[in-house]
């Protein structure tokens, strides 16, 4: 199994490094891609330092910031294009441990195989360590937001430590992912199970991050809660047109 790690970056300089050396200790045989929407600190050149000097390392330049969505699209199809079998996503700042890429992995090898496995804060054996409580009350809010308007059982599908095959990924049509933000998560999440995809969550422990700061913005998550909201609305239309059509 060839398997790529896409790392989206803005601004984190500091942080990068840390996790390409964690990687490099606890998961030697993945390849990684830092997709770097030209972070104006100079994450895009440390990047492509690390990667002339080390072959599993490549970078992915992007002209401007442009969402962590439009970011993984670019590099799942870098990816796709060069025949991984698996992708997987993990954010630059610490928070996804890379010790707990081999349960990711696992989980997605496993006899049952999933179209997709997400590290999951949300499920028994989960944990998040150092978030404010306002980070804590809009993931769990957002969460059973999620969950109740697309009527889905997934604990945390705005998480961003997960592991897909190449095989779903080719399903999706990437194209047509339009979330900018964070939502992206939830989008992917929603179009693996409407597909027919079963999506499997390990436990992990979500660490705050060190240095840096999150991109997190109210532009974000007023995206998530508008596009959300549609996509409930949409799916359950469609449900009682089907009821009234069956007929
Ligand atoms: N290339 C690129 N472009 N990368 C970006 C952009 C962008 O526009 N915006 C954010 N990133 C990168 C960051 O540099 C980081 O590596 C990763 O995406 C996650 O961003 P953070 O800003 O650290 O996110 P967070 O810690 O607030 O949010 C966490 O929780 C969210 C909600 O549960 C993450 O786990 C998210 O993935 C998750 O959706
Ligand atoms: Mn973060």
């Amino acid at each position: 199994m060839r398997t790529l790690v896409v790392v989206p970056t803005y601004d984190e300089r500091e942080s990068l490094p840390v996790l390409l050396d964690g990687l490099r200790a606890a998961a030697p045989e993945v390849d990684v891609l830092v997709v770097d929407d030209a972070s104006p600190d100079g994450t895009g050149e440390l990047a492509a330092r690390r990667a002339s000097e080390d072959d599993r390392v490549h970078v992915l330049h992007r002209a401007g910031k442009g969402g962590l969505g439009a970011a993984y699209v670019a590099g799942f199809g870098w990816g796709l294009d060069r025949g991984y079998d698996v992708l997987c996503e993990m954010d630059a700042d610490g928070s996804h441990r890379p010790e707990e890429l081999a349960r990711l992995l696992g989980r997605l090898a496993a006899d049952d195989a999933p179209a997709l496995v997400i590290g999951s804060r949300w499920v028994p054996g989960g944990r998040v360590v150092d978030w404010p409580w306002h980070r804590l009350l809009l993931s769990r809010a957002g969460n059973t937001y999620v969950r109740l308007a697309l009527g889905i059982g997934v604990r945390d599908a705005t998480g961003g430590f997960r592991a897909f095959r190449a095989a779903t990924l080719r399903g999706l049509e990437l194209a047509q992912v339009e979330s900018h933000g964070y939502c992206f998560q939830v989008d992917m999440t929603w179009r693996v199970l409407r597909g027919g995809g079963a999506v499997a969550e390990v436990p992990i422990t979500f660490v705050e991050r060190a240095a840096g700061v999150s991109k997190m913005s109210r532009s974000i998550v007023a995206e998530a809660l508008r596009k959300v909201t549609l996509w409930g609305l949409r799916h359950r239309w469609g449900q009682v047109r089907g009821l009234f059509s069956s007929r």
